[in-house]
């Protein structure tokens, strides 16, 4: 009869799987939660690293890594994978809401007990009365963080259901439950050079890796590049002045630039030759973030990037043909 069984190293230890089990229910099997969020292939969290071995990627690998939740076992294997914070559901209500910019909210919400997150993740959020939403927890733009305090920069669409509700119907001391964190995108501790690229409020994940990976002064270097529709949009070009007196090379875009202060040109067209020990991150509108990851990919560097779906302004045709899970983006190219 033939063995329908194997060996999968998680990490280091050695588990028996089932063949033709995901990855992820090989784990389960092993009381092993390895991350996850949408178990359908489009969110990205569960993405782990084969180090060894015989994995059917089900069409899901990027270098050396594949989506356990599609991805199954083919017979004796290693994968590994960073630890990331335990998804829980907390409590919390709104504290305050503040304008920016035009059309652009940081929105703060007190937890009713520490949320840890890792720069880069996202966590869904539902205010109370409205349908969630997922946005990804950030530093101020003065780069301050708090214990209990979740710190969002949320775009507002007109006719919206919830970001248009925000100083609205949705106003301080709203309840609010958060449920996460999720996401694959996160800073990771090896040495390298850390590229981010962003459309949007794409930059509220990207600026919480920068300020994290330029505070922690390891091994990496970070490059930045961080675009919007309009020069008038960039709500981040003072806070960004802190990353340059650090060394750190930021390059701000917009159609309307005067290709001095602020480059003319696709975020995507302002990427440096990118090495294989490069960390690309990308993080905003679908057409950037997938000519990001083609650079970067072609040029054997890693590539980071949490799918971003605008489901706030209408579209919910949209959202059935791309059930995928809802960031909210930058709806433009
Ligand atoms: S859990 Fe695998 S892609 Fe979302």
């Amino acid at each position: 009869m033939a063995k329908d069984t194997c060996t999968l190293i998680i990490n280091g230890k050695a588990h028996k799987a089932r063949l033709g089990d995901t990855l992820i229910d090989a784990g389960l099997d092993n009381r092993i939660v390895l991350p996850h969020d949408c178990c359908s292939g489009q969110c990205e969290t569960c993405r782990v690293r084969v180090v060894s071995g015989a994995v059917d990627d089900a069409g899901t690998r990027e270098k050396d890594t594949v989506l356990s939740c599609l991805a199954t076992v083919e017979g004796d294997a290693e994968i590994s994978y960073d630890p990331v914070p335990i998804v829980r559901n907390t409590s919390g209500r709104v504290e305050d809401i503040e304008e920016i910019a035009p059309d652009l909210l940081e929105v703060r919400v007190r937890t009713s007990k520490p949320v840890p997150w890792l720069p880069g993740q996202y966590v869904r959020m539902r205010f109370k009365g409205y349908p969630a939403r997922d946005y990804s927890p950030t530093f101020g733009l003065d780069r301050s963080t708090e214990q209990d305090l979740l710190t969002f920069q949320i775009k507002v669409y007109p006719n919206s259901r919830v970001s248009s509700a925000l100083g609205h119907g949705i106003n301080r001391d709203h309840k609010v439950s958060i449920k996460g964190p999720y996401g694959y995108a996160f800073l990771r501790r090896q040495p390298g050079r850390i590229i981010l690229v962003s459309t949007g409020t794409g930059f509220a994940p990207l600026w919480s890796i920068a300020v994290a990976a330029t505070m922690r002064r390891g091994d990496q270097t970070v490059q930045m590049i961080a675009g919007c529709r309009h020069a008038d949009d960039l709500y981040m070009r003072h806070a960004v002045g802190w990353l340059r007196d650090q060394g750190v090379p930021v390059t701000l875009t917009a159609s309307d630039g005067d290709d001095d202060a602020v480059m003319t040109a696709r975020p995507q067209d302002l990427l440096p030759d990118l090495r294989d020990s490069d960390m690309v991150y990308a993080a905003g509108s679908p057409s950037m973030v997938d000519a990001v990851r083609v650079r970067a990919l072609a040029q054997d560097a890693t590539f980071f990037a949490d799918p971003f779906y605008a489901a706030d302004p209408g579209f919910s045709l949209l959202d059935r043909i791309l059930p995928r899970k809802r960031r909210q983006a930058e709806p433009v190219a």
